[in-house]
């Protein structure tokens, strides 16, 4: 059962590909779980990684799915909403798969197209401490649904791939959204992942982003170090914690739900 506290919705967004998105709205989604709070996982890209670590092997061939309920939301149908939320362990999920990219192709003839996911949101607040949407590695309309449902933002920056420009263009694109559709939307935190702290690239990148962020946008203290443990948690469909209890990814994951749940940056 849901605690008294307010819903929050979180998207885990970048539109740079790999840098931690899923593996964070997994390892954060078990970690408030294990916290008791209840939460509820959307994948909502057409890649399906996060349908795939929850156990299935073959996304692509779910019928109902993130994709089916935003077909349901543009026709302005009533879903049956329970069929289309799954449960792995402690946590519920919304699949999603290769149809979310049909949809995209078809907001664009929709009325409200950016309002579609908060509609289905919506819907699950009452249910949920804790909604998680794992978003696709774009700044197209399915990302601007993300921004435009959730209530704050959580934007890994891989140590490795980051680059700044990239993190303007999602700050230009935060901007507009909350302009012209989301006034409330708030950004969490930056979460450096992949981290390598022995290494000067590592450290120069976090003091280019700190340089250059700081004063504008909380960065979490909370670094996600590199495991081979990760991936290897991934294809055996397990959260880093169910896994590998003791590696140092989980005690960052649990440190970063600890920071989050502490409250101060919502
Ligand atoms: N801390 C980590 N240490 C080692 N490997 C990691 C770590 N975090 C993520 N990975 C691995 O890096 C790859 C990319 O991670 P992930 O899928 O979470 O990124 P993503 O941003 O969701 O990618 P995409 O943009 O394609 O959706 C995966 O193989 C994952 O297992
Ligand atoms: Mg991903």
């Amino acid at each position: 059962m849901k605690t008294e506290q307010k819903t929050i919705v979180f998207a885990i967004v970048n539109q740079k590909g790999g840098v931690g998105k899923t593996t964070t709205a997994i390892s954060l989604g078990y970690g408030l779980a294990r916290k008791g709070k209840k939460v509820l996982l959307i994948d909502f890209d057409p890649q399906g990684s996060l349908t795939v670590s929850m156990g299935i092997d073959n996304p692509d061939q779910l019928t109902d799915t993130i994709a089916d309920l935003m077909t349901c939301m543009m026709q302005d149908a009533e879903p049956e909403w329970d069929k289309f939320v799954l449960r792995h362990d402690e946590v519920d999920f919304i699949p999603g798969n290769i149809e979310l990219a049909t949809v995209e192709a078809g907001l664009v003839n929709t009325m409200s197209r950016e309002q579609m996911l908060k509609l289905i949101v919506a819907h699950f607040r009452s249910d949920y401490d804790y909604i998680l949407i794992d978003c696709c590695p774009s700044l197209g309309m399915l990302t601007i649904n993300a921004l435009t449902a959730a209530d704050s933002l959580l934007i890994p920056c891989s140590c490795e791939y980051l680059s700044a420009k990239g993190l303007e263009l999602l700050l230009k694109n935060v901007i507009r959204v909350r302009k012209f559709l989301n006034p409330d939307l708030k950004i969490s935190g930056i979460l450096l992942t992949m981290y390598r702290g022995n290494t000067n690239l590592a450290k120069d990148i976090s003091e280019l982003i700190t340089d250059s962020y700081q004063s504008a946008l909380h960065i979490y203290q909370t670094r996600i170090p590199v495991s081979v443990k990760v991936p290897e948690a991934g294809m055996n469909n397990r959260s880093i914690f169910e896994y590998a209890a003791k590696n140092k990814v989980a005690a960052a994951y649990e440190m970063l739900t600890e920071e989050i749940t502490g409250g101060e940056n919502v």
